[in-house]
């Protein structure tokens, strides 16, 4: 009887990263058969991992929890309603196992007499024949196979996976993530960077209406919006409101830069970091009730007394209620003195946005390269962590051409490429000798049509860089740019 594992479980199940794992199968190191890995492939595959805890994934997670200074999640148990129906699912799993074995001990026994009763009025040699394959029956059934004890633990460890997450795929787009603990459909989209529609994410709009098209889900939070009965039988439910039980299949909307409104909200100054004296990052939270809808490499205006200015955002969409602005201190921008000056931990600010259309092309799986041109950096370094957040891009290389503010937060790149093997960070440092920098990178690149490039600074840098790479046989659609110099 095999057991066959989805790629998403496995991804889990062995701390690997998605992207290895889908070179494994290119390379015919890891077999699937549609899509699943069965499980003696597995144990194959990837024999030094110890299947009796979950420590190698957990350790992975941390490393990037850390690389990407996102706040460690405590061990939360699913909503308790959830939590029964999957250990319900559990049971059933393991009781429809037990009868199996059951009618294979029946089948046994039945073998045995069978063989009796043949054995009875056989020639010498038939009753010969019968007794070795008795004997053989016996010896195998009565030895456990040599790797029987660490499928046991693979497959306890992804049970308890299955009770404490479930999987999610989003159609059409394909994008898939986990939701763990007690979070909604919504909360985990959000968390893993998906960027689904929604308003005001407590039941009351219908914005995050979806349609569930398989797998089962739960209600675990109120919700004032009604859903008519004609709609629930249809699958209708809301993401904000509903938790999946088991692996589901959800029929929702994908928010792209231009689907995303305009908004304005009060936040709450969490802290000022200074860089340098060029450079620091505003960190803003917004009230628990509302969250700032935006997408990596957008940028939102800030205002404290009617003195405002807009600046780009360096945090991941995934990152909840926390947004981190870098801000450059440039001469005659009244805000970004305030912020060098007087600006405090507690401070009111007000914000509005996103603006902006230079976001990821979450449809592209191909291997991205990151431009910063200087203070370009902030809208790299959001549009890199909501990259890490979906799994999507197959590697990334960061090349940060420093200016005066020099490489302001190198150590967090440098944390980045030991934390991540598909990462790669190579800072240029200032000079005026912007085309020599160019030309140095690209030569590096001889298969360019293969590539993403996203490159933030001044609008003078992005036409001399995207010259370059064209040039140099980057397809122009594949060329993505973020103007610094507008804001
Ligand atoms: S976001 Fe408003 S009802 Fe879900």
């Amino acid at each position: 009887m095999s057991h066959l594992l989805p790629l998403s479980r496995v991804v889990k199940l062995v701390g690997q990263p998605r992207h290895a794992l889908q070179e494994m199968i290119r390379s015919g190191t890891l077999a699937t058969f549609d899509g699943m890995v069965e499980l003696d492939e597995l144990l194959r595959a990837f024999p030094e991992v110890k299947w009796d805890d979950d420590a190698e994934f957990r350790r992975v997670a941390e490393i990037k929890d850390k690389a990407f200074a996102r706040r460690v999640r405590d061990l939360v148990l699913p909503d308790k309603e959830v939590l029964a129906a999957r250990l319900n699912e559990l049971g059933a799993d393991y009781a429809a196992a037990k009868s199996l074995l059951q009618h294979y001990g029946n089948v046994m026994v039945w073998l045995d007499e069978k063989i009796d009763e043949i054995e009875e009025d056989k020639s010498a040699e038939t009753r010969h024949a019968l007794h070795t394959l008795r004997a053989f029956l016996l010896r195998n059934l009565a030895e456990m196979p040599p790797d029987a004890v660490l499928a046991q633990a693979a497959i306890a460890q992804e049970r308890i996976l299955k009770v404490m997450s479930a999987h999610v795929t989003i159609q059409p787009s394909g994008h898939e993530f986990f939701v763990e603990g007690n979070d909604t459909l919504l909360d985990a989209a959000l968390r893993n960077g998906v960027s689904l529609s929604y308003g005001c994410s407590n039941g009351n709009c219908g914005d995050c209406r979806a349609r569930l098209v398989s797998g089962e889900v739960k209600k675990v939070r109120a919700h004032d919006y009604v859903l008519k009965q004609a709609d629930k039988d249809a699958g209708a439910i809301l993401l904000c409101a509903y938790a999946p039980v088991n692996d589901v299949v959800i029929e929702a909307n994908v928010a792209g830069a231009h689907d995303i409104q305009m908004q304005r909200l009060g936040a709450k100054v969490k802290s000022v970091e200074m860089f340098n004296s060029q450079m620091a990052a505003l960190h803003v939270l917004t009230p628990r009730s509302q969250r700032l809808r935006y997408l990596g490499g957008q940028s939102i205006e800030v205002s404290i007394d009617g003195v405002r200015g807009r600046y780009a955002i360096a945090s991941c969409p995934c990152e909840d209620r926390n947004i981190e602005l870098q801000i450059p201190h440039r001469p005659g921008d009244a805000f970004a003195e305030a912020v060098f000056t007087t600006l405090k931990a507690g401070d009111a600010v007000a914000l509005e946005g996103p603006f902006g259309e230079f976001v990821l092309d979450e449809d592209s799986p191909r291997p991205a390269i990151f431009l910063a041109f200087g203070v370009g950096f902030a809208p790299i370094k959001s549009l890199i962590q909501h990259a890490m957040s979906l799994e999507l891009v197959e590697s990334m290389d960061l090349h940060w051409l420093a200016d005066a503010a020099g490489h302001y937060q190198d150590n967090l790149c440098r944390t980045w490429a030991d934390a991540l093997d598909n990462f790669n960070y190579v800072p240029h440092a200032a000079t005026d000798e912007l085309e020599a920098v160019l030309k140095g990178i690209v030569v590096d690149y001889p298969d360019l049509h293969r590539f993403d490039v996203y490159a933030a600074g001044t609008a003078a840098q992005l036409e001399l860089a995207r010259a370059h790479f064209v040039r140099q046989g980057l397809p122009e659609v594949r060329w993505f740019a973020g103007a610094t110099d507008i804001y």
